[in-house]
């Protein structure tokens, strides 16, 4: 038996990168899964995804929905409840970056990153947490990032949210632990993905290579690998946790 065979999974953002990965690693291990993506100009991916899903023998959906939007994550919770019967697996991934020193950081971009990195983690597990309750059962994986725990010069936003998505994580697994449903984070190093191309190229890369003990940028399915042992029932006893894929980076 799959490790998540018949579970129905939510994954925030995955028309690309991180999420598609997670979208498509919890449909190989059998979940059914409803995912978002929030641009008309994603449309095309988020099809070409669903059908890939489809095609390993699972339900799946896209939903065009804004994770930033309380009553757009709502809505779109409501019509998976209703489409897919439960909801065992949440896991809030859609990020965003808007990098400045905070000489330069305006309070439109403070609150962009904010509001798509954060507060979209409050909107969707408010929301989740009814069904899971319901069911008695849940696990809710949050998108942190190595620079919520390390911080780092240029990215007091992003930092700021990350660090929000651990503290979060940590009250709602005392919260709901009762309830049997588990609240843990990652913290991923440097991934491979559209949000760090600009780090691959030239000096940038390198130093931030010598920084990494395993040597090398992480991959999306790396990613994908710890959300799947922490969506399954292999990691039961887990709750509260930041797990930290990041090939040991210290910065
Ligand atoms: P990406 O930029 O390739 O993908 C982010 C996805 O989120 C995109 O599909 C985007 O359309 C979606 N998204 C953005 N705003 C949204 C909103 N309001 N509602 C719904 N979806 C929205 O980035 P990547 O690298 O795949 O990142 C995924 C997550 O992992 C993010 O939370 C990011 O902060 C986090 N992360 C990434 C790292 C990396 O090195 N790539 C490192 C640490 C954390």
């Amino acid at each position: 038996m799959k490790l998540l065979e018949g579970k129905v999974a939510i994954v925030t953002g995955a028309a690309r990168g991180i999420g598609e990965a997670i979208a498509l690693k919890l449909a190989e291990h059998g979940a059914n899964v409803a995912f978002t993506y929030v641009s008309d100009s994603s449309a095309e991916k988020a099809n070409t995804l669903q059908q890939k899903i489809e095609a390993l023998g699972v339900k799946a959906k896209a939903y065009k929905s804004n994770a930033a939007d309380f009553a757009a994550s709502e809505a779109f919770v409501s019509d998976v409840a209703k489409e897919f019967g439960t909801i065992d697996v949440c896991v809030n991934n859609a990020g965003i970056s808007k990098d400045n020193l905070l000489l330069r950081l305006s309070p439109d971009q403070w609150d962009d990153v904010i509001n798509v990195n954060l507060k979209s983690v409050y909107n969707m597990t408010k929301q989740v947490i009814r069904p899971m309750m319901k069911a008695k059962k849940g696990s809710i994986i949050n998108m942190s990032s190595i620079i919520g725990i390390r911080g780092n010069a240029g990215q007091s936003s992003y930092a700021a949210s990350k660090a929000g998505i651990i503290g979060f994580t940590k009250s709602i697994a005392h919260e709901l632990g009762s309830r049997n449903i588990r609240c843990n984070a990652i913290a991923p190093g440097f991934i491979e993905t559209d949000m760090t191309h600009y780090l691959k190229d030239g000096d940038a890369s390198k130093a931030f290579l010598e920084k990494i003990p395993l040597g090398r940028f992480g991959k999306a399915e790396e990613v994908a690998d710890t959300t799947l042992f922490l969506a399954s029932d292999l990691s039961s006893y887990i709750t509260g946790q930041v797990i930290s894929a990041c090939g040991g980076l210290n910065i």
